[in-house]
Protein backbone atom coordinates (compact mmCIF):
# COMPACT_ATOMS: atom_id res chain seq x y z
CA UNK A 1 0.00 0.00 0.00
CA UNK A 2 1.57 3.51 -0.94
CA UNK A 3 1.56 5.57 2.02
CA UNK A 4 -0.75 8.39 2.07
CA UNK A 5 0.75 12.20 2.51
CA UNK A 6 -1.80 14.84 3.61
CA UNK A 7 -1.52 18.02 1.79
CA UNK A 8 -3.61 21.47 3.22
CA UNK A 9 -6.12 22.78 0.10
CA UNK A 10 -4.99 25.97 -1.35
CA UNK A 11 -7.95 27.08 -2.07
CA UNK A 12 -9.79 26.66 1.25
CA UNK A 13 -9.37 30.42 3.07
CA UNK A 14 -6.12 30.65 5.31
CA UNK A 15 -6.81 29.46 8.91
CA UNK A 16 -6.71 31.68 11.60
CA UNK A 17 -4.71 30.70 14.76
CA UNK A 18 -6.65 30.75 18.11
CA UNK A 19 -6.72 28.96 21.12
CA UNK A 20 -9.45 26.81 21.96
CA UNK A 21 -10.91 29.40 24.97
CA UNK A 22 -11.97 31.53 21.84
CA UNK A 23 -13.35 28.47 20.09
CA UNK A 24 -17.09 29.97 20.32
CA UNK A 25 -16.48 33.25 18.55
CA UNK A 26 -14.77 31.85 15.75
CA UNK A 27 -17.06 29.38 14.45
CA UNK A 28 -18.30 28.91 10.88
CA UNK A 29 -14.26 30.20 10.04
CA UNK A 30 -11.56 28.24 9.25
CA UNK A 31 -9.37 28.13 12.08
CA UNK A 32 -6.31 26.19 13.18
CA UNK A 33 -5.70 25.00 16.32
CA UNK A 34 -2.38 23.67 18.58
CA UNK A 35 -2.39 21.60 21.68
CA UNK A 36 -2.12 17.72 22.98
CA UNK A 37 -3.96 14.44 22.10
CA UNK A 38 -6.18 15.03 25.79
CA UNK A 39 -7.85 11.68 24.02
CA UNK A 40 -8.68 9.52 21.24
CA UNK A 41 -10.96 7.39 19.97
CA UNK A 42 -11.28 5.38 16.49
CA UNK A 43 -14.18 4.63 15.42
CA UNK A 44 -13.57 2.38 12.45
CA UNK A 45 -11.53 2.62 9.83
CA UNK A 46 -12.93 6.26 8.17
CA UNK A 47 -13.41 8.19 11.93
CA UNK A 48 -11.35 9.29 14.69
CA UNK A 49 -11.78 11.87 17.42
CA UNK A 50 -9.21 13.68 19.44
CA UNK A 51 -9.60 15.84 22.36
CA UNK A 52 -7.31 18.33 22.39
CA UNK A 53 -6.17 20.08 24.95
CA UNK A 54 -4.25 23.69 25.55
CA UNK A 55 -4.36 24.86 28.76
CA UNK A 56 -6.91 27.03 27.79
CA UNK A 57 -9.79 24.66 27.32
CA UNK A 58 -10.76 21.18 25.68
CA UNK A 59 -11.65 20.65 22.23
CA UNK A 60 -13.50 17.93 19.89
CA UNK A 61 -11.68 17.31 16.78
CA UNK A 62 -13.07 14.64 13.98
CA UNK A 63 -10.71 13.94 11.47
CA UNK A 64 -12.26 11.66 8.50
CA UNK A 65 -11.30 9.12 5.44
CA UNK A 66 -7.64 10.03 4.69
CA UNK A 67 -7.14 12.41 7.33
CA UNK A 68 -7.55 9.18 9.82
CA UNK A 69 -5.60 6.73 7.48
CA UNK A 70 -1.93 8.14 7.55
CA UNK A 71 0.89 6.38 9.18
CA UNK A 72 1.02 9.70 12.05
CA UNK A 73 -2.90 8.97 12.29
CA UNK A 74 -2.68 5.00 12.64
CA UNK A 75 0.32 5.27 15.44
CA UNK A 76 -1.26 8.60 16.99
CA UNK A 77 -0.78 8.68 20.92
CA UNK A 78 -2.15 10.46 24.35
CA UNK A 79 -0.13 13.25 24.95
CA UNK A 80 1.36 13.81 21.42
CA UNK A 81 0.83 17.15 19.71
CA UNK A 82 -0.84 18.44 17.04
CA UNK A 83 -1.90 21.33 14.57
CA UNK A 84 -5.23 20.76 13.75
CA UNK A 85 -6.73 22.73 10.79
CA UNK A 86 -10.53 23.69 9.80
CA UNK A 87 -14.18 24.61 11.31
CA UNK A 88 -15.56 24.72 14.73
CA UNK A 89 -19.52 24.02 14.34
CA UNK A 90 -22.10 23.62 16.89
CA UNK A 91 -22.86 20.04 17.53
CA UNK A 92 -26.69 19.11 16.85
CA UNK A 93 -29.03 18.21 19.68
CA UNK A 94 -28.43 14.95 21.05
CA UNK A 95 -24.57 15.00 21.27
CA UNK A 96 -22.55 16.40 23.85
CA UNK A 97 -18.62 18.04 23.83
CA UNK A 98 -16.71 20.20 25.17
CA UNK A 99 -18.71 23.77 24.79
CA UNK A 100 -20.98 21.62 22.50
CA UNK A 101 -19.06 21.98 19.32
CA UNK A 102 -16.86 20.62 17.05
CA UNK A 103 -14.02 20.77 14.88
CA UNK A 104 -14.64 19.20 11.44
CA UNK A 105 -10.74 18.83 10.39
CA UNK A 106 -9.41 19.07 6.36
CA UNK A 107 -5.93 18.94 7.72
CA UNK A 108 -3.74 18.10 10.17
CA UNK A 109 0.12 17.90 11.39
CA UNK A 110 1.89 15.83 14.31
CA UNK A 111 4.32 18.01 15.69
CA UNK A 112 5.59 15.68 18.27
CA UNK A 113 4.76 11.76 19.35
CA UNK A 114 4.10 10.51 22.55
CA UNK A 115 5.10 6.99 23.84
CA UNK A 116 2.53 4.63 23.73
CA UNK A 117 2.69 1.10 25.31
CA UNK A 118 4.97 0.91 28.79
CA UNK A 119 5.94 4.21 28.34
CA UNK A 120 2.95 5.83 27.97
CA UNK A 121 2.19 8.48 30.32
CA UNK A 122 -1.08 6.76 31.48
CA UNK A 123 0.74 3.77 32.46
CA UNK A 124 3.98 5.29 34.38
CA UNK A 125 1.05 7.45 36.47
CA UNK A 126 -2.85 7.26 36.87
CA UNK A 127 -5.55 7.95 39.63
CA UNK A 128 -4.88 4.68 41.11
CA UNK A 129 -0.66 5.49 41.55
CA UNK A 130 0.66 5.52 44.65
CA UNK A 131 0.54 8.88 46.12
CA UNK A 132 4.59 9.14 46.17
CA UNK A 133 4.66 8.19 42.51
CA UNK A 134 2.25 10.76 41.80
CA UNK A 135 4.84 13.33 43.57
CA UNK A 136 7.53 11.85 41.81
CA UNK A 137 5.36 12.58 38.30
CA UNK A 138 4.02 15.33 39.17
CA UNK A 139 4.79 17.27 36.28
CA UNK A 140 2.90 14.39 34.16
CA UNK A 141 0.03 14.67 36.69
CA UNK A 142 -0.92 18.41 35.73
CA UNK A 143 -1.65 17.63 32.54
CA UNK A 144 -4.66 15.70 34.08
CA UNK A 145 -8.18 17.68 34.30
CA UNK A 146 -8.77 17.76 38.22
CA UNK A 147 -5.09 18.75 38.82
CA UNK A 148 -4.72 21.34 36.21
CA UNK A 149 -8.68 23.06 37.25
CA UNK A 150 -7.17 23.40 40.83
CA UNK A 151 -4.67 25.45 39.69
CA UNK A 152 -7.00 27.95 37.49
CA UNK A 153 -9.36 28.10 40.34
CA UNK A 154 -5.98 29.12 42.23
CA UNK A 155 -4.87 31.67 39.73
CA UNK A 156 -8.58 33.05 40.34
CA UNK A 157 -8.45 33.13 44.16
CA UNK A 158 -5.09 34.72 44.13
CA UNK A 159 -6.60 37.57 41.82
CA UNK A 160 -9.71 37.70 43.98
CA UNK A 161 -7.21 38.59 46.86
CA UNK A 162 -5.52 41.52 45.23
CA UNK A 163 -8.79 42.80 44.22
CA UNK A 164 -10.21 42.55 47.46
CA UNK A 165 -7.44 44.57 48.57
CA UNK A 166 -6.76 47.15 45.75
CA UNK A 167 -10.68 47.93 46.02
CA UNK A 168 -10.84 49.05 49.26
CA UNK A 169 -7.06 51.18 49.31
CA UNK A 170 -4.64 48.70 50.56
CA UNK A 171 -0.63 48.58 48.90
CA UNK A 172 0.44 45.61 47.68
CA UNK A 173 4.50 44.95 49.20
CA UNK A 174 6.82 42.56 48.37
CA UNK A 175 8.70 41.59 51.89
CA UNK A 176 12.20 39.63 52.09
CA UNK A 177 11.94 35.16 52.26
CA UNK A 178 15.41 35.76 53.72
CA UNK A 179 15.13 37.14 57.23
CA UNK A 180 17.19 37.00 60.96
CA UNK A 181 14.36 37.31 63.23
CA UNK A 182 11.26 34.86 64.01
CA UNK A 183 7.71 35.56 63.98
CA UNK A 184 6.14 32.31 65.01
CA UNK A 185 8.81 31.18 67.38
CA UNK A 186 11.95 29.23 67.18
CA UNK A 187 10.95 25.21 66.59
CA UNK A 188 9.36 25.56 62.60
CA UNK A 189 12.64 27.97 61.22
CA UNK A 190 14.28 26.58 58.60
CA UNK A 191 17.63 27.94 59.01
CA UNK A 192 20.42 28.88 56.32
CA UNK A 193 23.99 30.24 55.77
CA UNK A 194 23.60 33.54 54.17
CA UNK A 195 27.55 34.73 53.85
CA UNK A 196 28.58 32.86 57.22
CA UNK A 197 25.90 34.47 59.29
CA UNK A 198 22.60 32.88 60.06
CA UNK A 199 19.21 33.40 58.46
CA UNK A 200 15.88 31.95 57.96
CA UNK A 201 13.29 31.35 55.66
CA UNK A 202 10.36 33.64 56.58
CA UNK A 203 8.03 32.32 58.78
CA UNK A 204 5.29 35.04 57.89
CA UNK A 205 5.61 38.53 56.61
CA UNK A 206 3.92 40.17 59.26
CA UNK A 207 6.49 42.24 61.62
CA UNK A 208 7.52 44.13 57.91
CA UNK A 209 3.89 44.74 57.06
CA UNK A 210 3.56 46.29 60.54
CA UNK A 211 6.81 48.63 59.40
CA UNK A 212 4.67 49.28 56.60
CA UNK A 213 1.71 51.45 58.28
CA UNK A 214 3.13 54.83 58.83
CA UNK A 215 4.20 55.05 55.15
CA UNK A 216 1.50 53.59 53.12
CA UNK A 217 -0.84 53.18 55.17
CA UNK A 218 -2.80 49.44 55.13
CA UNK A 219 -0.69 46.84 53.30
CA UNK A 220 -1.06 43.50 52.59
CA UNK A 221 1.35 40.95 50.70
CA UNK A 222 1.13 37.72 48.88
CA UNK A 223 3.86 35.78 49.84
CA UNK A 224 5.76 32.56 50.03
CA UNK A 225 6.07 31.24 53.58
CA UNK A 226 7.90 28.60 55.27
CA UNK A 227 8.10 26.24 58.05
CA UNK A 228 9.85 23.58 58.83
CA UNK A 229 6.99 21.62 60.75
CA UNK A 230 7.36 18.43 62.26
CA UNK A 231 3.76 17.85 61.71
CA UNK A 232 2.85 15.14 58.78
CA UNK A 233 -0.37 15.95 58.36
CA UNK A 234 -2.66 16.62 55.51
CA UNK A 235 -2.59 20.55 56.03
CA UNK A 236 0.87 21.53 56.87
CA UNK A 237 3.21 22.63 54.16
CA UNK A 238 6.76 23.72 54.42
CA UNK A 239 6.51 26.39 51.52
CA UNK A 240 2.51 27.92 51.51
CA UNK A 241 1.29 30.92 49.64
CA UNK A 242 0.72 33.38 52.56
CA UNK A 243 -1.79 36.60 52.29
CA UNK A 244 -1.00 38.66 54.83
CA UNK A 245 -2.79 41.86 55.89
CA UNK A 246 -2.25 44.87 58.28
CA UNK A 247 -4.56 47.83 59.56
CA UNK A 248 -3.80 50.81 61.42
CA UNK A 249 -5.99 52.45 63.94
CA UNK A 250 -8.50 49.46 63.81
CA UNK A 251 -10.21 48.05 66.87
CA UNK A 252 -10.66 44.18 67.36
CA UNK A 253 -13.98 44.21 66.24
CA UNK A 254 -13.11 46.46 62.93
CA UNK A 255 -10.43 43.21 62.12
CA UNK A 256 -13.16 40.63 62.26
CA UNK A 257 -15.40 42.25 60.44
CA UNK A 258 -12.66 43.00 57.68
CA UNK A 259 -11.72 39.27 57.97
CA UNK A 260 -15.26 38.35 57.21
CA UNK A 261 -16.07 40.75 53.99
CA UNK A 262 -12.43 38.88 52.88
CA UNK A 263 -13.29 35.35 53.12
CA UNK A 264 -16.82 36.07 51.41
CA UNK A 265 -15.89 38.53 48.90
CA UNK A 266 -13.61 36.19 47.42
CA UNK A 267 -15.54 33.56 47.04
CA UNK A 268 -17.95 36.14 45.18
CA UNK A 269 -15.08 37.32 43.17
CA UNK A 270 -13.80 33.87 42.28
CA UNK A 271 -17.45 32.57 41.52
CA UNK A 272 -18.39 35.23 39.42
CA UNK A 273 -15.72 34.09 36.87
CA UNK A 274 -17.44 31.53 35.35
CA UNK A 275 -15.13 28.77 34.10
CA UNK A 276 -13.84 29.01 37.87
CA UNK A 277 -17.22 28.64 39.14
CA UNK A 278 -17.94 25.55 37.18
CA UNK A 279 -14.91 23.76 38.55
CA UNK A 280 -15.79 24.93 41.85
CA UNK A 281 -19.40 23.01 41.66
CA UNK A 282 -17.79 20.11 39.43
CA UNK A 283 -15.30 19.14 42.40
CA UNK A 284 -17.19 20.76 45.49
CA UNK A 285 -20.72 20.64 44.36
CA UNK A 286 -22.41 20.75 47.64
CA UNK A 287 -20.42 24.11 48.18
CA UNK A 288 -22.65 26.68 49.74
CA UNK A 289 -21.78 30.37 50.65
CA UNK A 290 -21.04 30.65 54.01
CA UNK A 291 -23.98 32.34 56.18
CA UNK A 292 -23.28 35.94 57.48
CA UNK A 293 -22.30 36.76 60.35
CA UNK A 294 -20.08 33.55 60.91
CA UNK A 295 -20.12 32.36 64.61
CA UNK A 296 -17.92 34.40 67.19
CA UNK A 297 -17.04 31.83 69.74
CA UNK A 298 -14.57 32.52 72.38
CA UNK A 299 -11.61 30.10 73.42
CA UNK A 300 -12.81 29.46 76.75
CA UNK A 301 -16.10 28.73 75.44
CA UNK A 302 -14.58 26.03 73.04
CA UNK A 303 -12.73 24.40 75.69
CA UNK A 304 -16.20 23.89 77.15
CA UNK A 305 -17.58 23.02 74.02
CA UNK A 306 -15.37 20.34 73.73
CA UNK A 307 -16.41 18.96 77.11
CA UNK A 308 -20.15 18.83 76.82
CA UNK A 309 -19.75 17.07 73.47
CA UNK A 310 -17.02 14.83 74.76
CA UNK A 311 -14.28 15.38 72.57
CA UNK A 312 -11.46 14.23 74.43
CA UNK A 313 -7.52 13.77 74.34
CA UNK A 314 -6.20 10.76 73.26
CA UNK A 315 -5.58 9.77 76.94
CA UNK A 316 -9.13 9.93 77.55
CA UNK A 317 -8.70 13.25 79.53
CA UNK A 318 -11.08 16.72 78.87
CA UNK A 319 -8.49 20.40 76.99
CA UNK A 320 -8.63 22.18 80.38
CA UNK A 321 -7.82 26.41 80.28
CA UNK A 322 -4.61 27.01 79.21
CA UNK A 323 -4.19 24.34 76.62
CA UNK A 324 -3.43 24.31 73.06
CA UNK A 325 -6.33 23.26 71.08
CA UNK A 326 -4.71 20.81 68.41
CA UNK A 327 -5.78 19.88 64.95
CA UNK A 328 -7.74 16.82 65.14
CA UNK A 329 -10.24 18.48 68.55
CA UNK A 330 -10.35 21.59 66.46
CA UNK A 331 -11.45 19.46 63.01
CA UNK A 332 -14.28 17.89 65.36
CA UNK A 333 -15.63 20.74 66.44
CA UNK A 334 -15.68 22.77 63.26
CA UNK A 335 -17.35 19.75 61.61
CA UNK A 336 -19.64 19.52 64.14
CA UNK A 337 -20.59 22.68 64.25
CA UNK A 338 -20.27 22.71 60.06
CA UNK A 339 -20.09 26.43 59.65
CA UNK A 340 -17.42 29.07 59.82
CA UNK A 341 -16.28 30.18 63.13
CA UNK A 342 -14.23 32.57 64.44
CA UNK A 343 -12.52 31.67 67.46
CA UNK A 344 -11.31 34.17 69.58
CA UNK A 345 -9.27 35.49 72.99
CA UNK A 346 -6.58 32.92 72.93
CA UNK A 347 -4.68 32.66 76.80
CA UNK A 348 -1.29 35.02 75.99
CA UNK A 349 1.08 32.00 76.99
CA UNK A 350 -0.36 30.15 74.05
CA UNK A 351 -0.13 32.58 71.63
CA UNK A 352 2.63 35.21 70.01
CA UNK A 353 4.88 37.68 72.05
CA UNK A 354 3.79 40.34 69.66
CA UNK A 355 -0.26 40.04 70.79
CA UNK A 356 -2.66 42.81 72.16
CA UNK A 357 -4.16 41.76 75.85
CA UNK A 358 -7.69 41.96 76.33
CA UNK A 359 -8.87 45.16 77.72
CA UNK A 360 -10.99 43.09 80.08
CA UNK A 361 -9.22 40.11 80.97
CA UNK A 362 -5.31 40.04 80.99
CA UNK A 363 -5.09 36.68 80.41
CA UNK A 364 -6.33 36.53 77.15
CA UNK A 365 -5.60 38.21 73.75
CA UNK A 366 -7.10 40.21 71.42
CA UNK A 367 -6.29 37.06 68.67
CA UNK A 368 -8.65 34.81 66.58
CA UNK A 369 -8.02 31.85 64.53
CA UNK A 370 -11.11 31.33 61.68
CA UNK A 371 -12.04 27.95 61.74
CA UNK A 372 -13.69 26.30 58.41
CA UNK A 373 -15.76 22.76 58.14
CA UNK A 374 -13.14 20.11 56.37
CA UNK A 375 -10.09 21.92 56.91
CA UNK A 376 -10.46 23.79 60.38
CA UNK A 377 -7.84 26.61 60.62
CA UNK A 378 -7.42 28.64 57.70
CA UNK A 379 -6.70 32.32 59.26
CA UNK A 380 -4.41 33.34 62.10
CA UNK A 381 -4.75 36.91 63.26
CA UNK A 382 -4.99 39.33 66.15
CA UNK A 383 -4.38 42.95 67.06
CA UNK A 384 -0.79 43.62 68.36
CA UNK A 385 0.78 45.20 71.31
CA UNK A 386 0.57 49.46 70.71
CA UNK A 387 2.73 50.12 73.71
CA UNK A 388 7.07 49.87 73.33
CA UNK A 389 7.21 49.06 77.38
CA UNK A 390 4.70 46.02 77.06
CA UNK A 391 6.45 45.18 74.01
CA UNK A 392 9.95 45.31 75.69
CA UNK A 393 8.88 42.99 78.13
CA UNK A 394 6.98 40.78 76.14
CA UNK A 395 10.41 39.80 74.30
CA UNK A 396 11.82 39.21 77.41
CA UNK A 397 8.84 36.90 78.19
CA UNK A 398 9.06 34.75 75.04
CA UNK A 399 13.70 35.11 75.86
CA UNK A 400 13.66 36.65 72.94
CA UNK A 401 16.56 39.12 72.25
CA UNK A 402 15.51 42.37 71.51
CA UNK A 403 18.71 43.50 69.30
CA UNK A 404 17.53 41.82 66.70
CA UNK A 405 14.21 42.86 66.39
CA UNK A 406 15.05 46.88 66.73
CA UNK A 407 13.41 47.96 63.49
CA UNK A 408 9.81 46.51 64.55
CA UNK A 409 10.34 48.04 68.23
CA UNK A 410 11.06 51.14 66.61
CA UNK A 411 7.41 51.51 65.29
CA UNK A 412 6.22 51.69 68.61
CA UNK A 413 8.42 54.62 69.84
CA UNK A 414 7.74 56.94 66.22
CA UNK A 415 3.91 57.35 67.00
CA UNK A 416 2.26 54.17 67.78
CA UNK A 417 -1.18 52.97 67.16
CA UNK A 418 -3.47 50.64 67.53
CA UNK A 419 -2.95 47.79 64.94
CA UNK A 420 -3.88 44.60 63.74
CA UNK A 421 -3.68 42.32 61.08
CA UNK A 422 -4.32 38.28 59.81
CA UNK A 423 -2.54 35.95 58.02
CA UNK A 424 -4.42 33.60 55.74
CA UNK A 425 -3.13 30.03 54.29
CA UNK A 426 -3.88 29.88 50.87
CA UNK A 427 -3.87 26.06 50.00
CA UNK A 428 -6.21 25.54 53.18
CA UNK A 429 -8.34 28.05 51.58
CA UNK A 430 -8.45 26.32 48.22
CA UNK A 431 -8.73 22.85 50.28
CA UNK A 432 -11.58 24.72 51.62
CA UNK A 433 -13.29 25.91 48.59
CA UNK A 434 -12.27 22.58 46.42
CA UNK A 435 -13.18 20.33 49.23
CA UNK A 436 -9.54 18.39 48.89
CA UNK A 437 -8.37 16.06 51.38
CA UNK A 438 -5.16 17.71 51.48
CA UNK A 439 -3.71 21.43 50.90
CA UNK A 440 -1.05 19.62 48.76
CA UNK A 441 -3.04 19.58 45.90
CA UNK A 442 -4.13 23.18 46.02
CA UNK A 443 0.00 23.55 45.34
CA UNK A 444 2.20 23.58 41.69
CA UNK A 445 5.29 21.43 43.35
CA UNK A 446 4.23 20.76 47.21
CA UNK A 447 6.93 20.75 49.81
CA UNK A 448 6.33 19.15 52.93
CA UNK A 449 8.33 16.58 55.10
CA UNK A 450 11.00 14.92 52.68
CA UNK A 451 9.77 16.80 49.72
CA UNK A 452 11.41 19.60 48.11
CA UNK A 453 11.46 17.81 44.32
CA UNK A 454 10.70 17.95 41.30
O1 LIG B 1 -1.41 31.17 62.56
P1 LIG B 1 -0.15 31.54 61.85
O2 LIG B 1 1.11 30.89 62.29
O3 LIG B 1 -0.06 33.12 61.96
C1 LIG B 1 0.97 33.89 61.50
O4 LIG B 1 1.93 33.50 60.89
C2 LIG B 1 0.73 35.35 61.71
N1 LIG B 1 2.03 36.02 61.83
C3 LIG B 1 -0.06 35.88 60.53
C4 LIG B 1 -0.39 37.34 60.63
O5 LIG B 1 -1.08 37.73 61.56
N2 LIG B 1 0.05 38.14 59.68
O6 LIG B 1 -0.34 31.25 60.30
C5 LIG B 1 -1.36 31.89 59.60
C6 LIG B 1 -2.02 30.92 58.63
C7 LIG B 1 -2.66 29.70 59.30
O7 LIG B 1 -3.95 30.01 59.76
C8 LIG B 1 -2.68 28.70 58.17
O8 LIG B 1 -3.79 28.93 57.32
C9 LIG B 1 -1.43 29.03 57.42
O9 LIG B 1 -1.03 30.34 57.76
N3 LIG B 1 -0.35 28.09 57.78
C10 LIG B 1 0.00 27.03 57.03
N4 LIG B 1 -0.49 26.56 55.86
C11 LIG B 1 0.09 25.45 55.34
N5 LIG B 1 1.13 24.80 55.93
C12 LIG B 1 1.64 25.24 57.10
N6 LIG B 1 2.67 24.59 57.64
C13 LIG B 1 1.07 26.40 57.71
N7 LIG B 1 1.33 27.11 58.82
C14 LIG B 1 0.46 28.13 58.85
Amino acid sequence: AKAIVLTENPALPAAQKIKIRNGVENRGKRVRVSGWVHRLRVQGKNMTFIILRDGTGYLQCVLTDTLCQTFDALTLTLESTVTVYGVINELPEGKTAPDNHELTVDYWECIGKAPGGEEAMSNKVNENSDPSVKYDLRHLVLREEKASGILKVRSQVMKAFRDHFDNRGFTEVTPPAMVQTSVEGGSTLFELNYYNEKAYLTQSSQLYLETCLPSLGDVYCLAESFRAEKSHTRRHLSEYTHCEAEMAFISFNDLLEQLEEMVCDVIDRTLAHKPSAEIVYKLNPSFKKPERPFLRMDYTEAIQYLKDNDIKKEDGTFYEVGEDIPEAPERAMTDKINRPIFLCRFPAEIKSFYMKRCPENNALTESVDVLMPGVGEIVGGSMRISDLEELMAAYIREGLDPNPYYWFTEQRKYGTSEHGGFGLGVERYIAWLLNLHTVRDACLYPRFTGRAFP
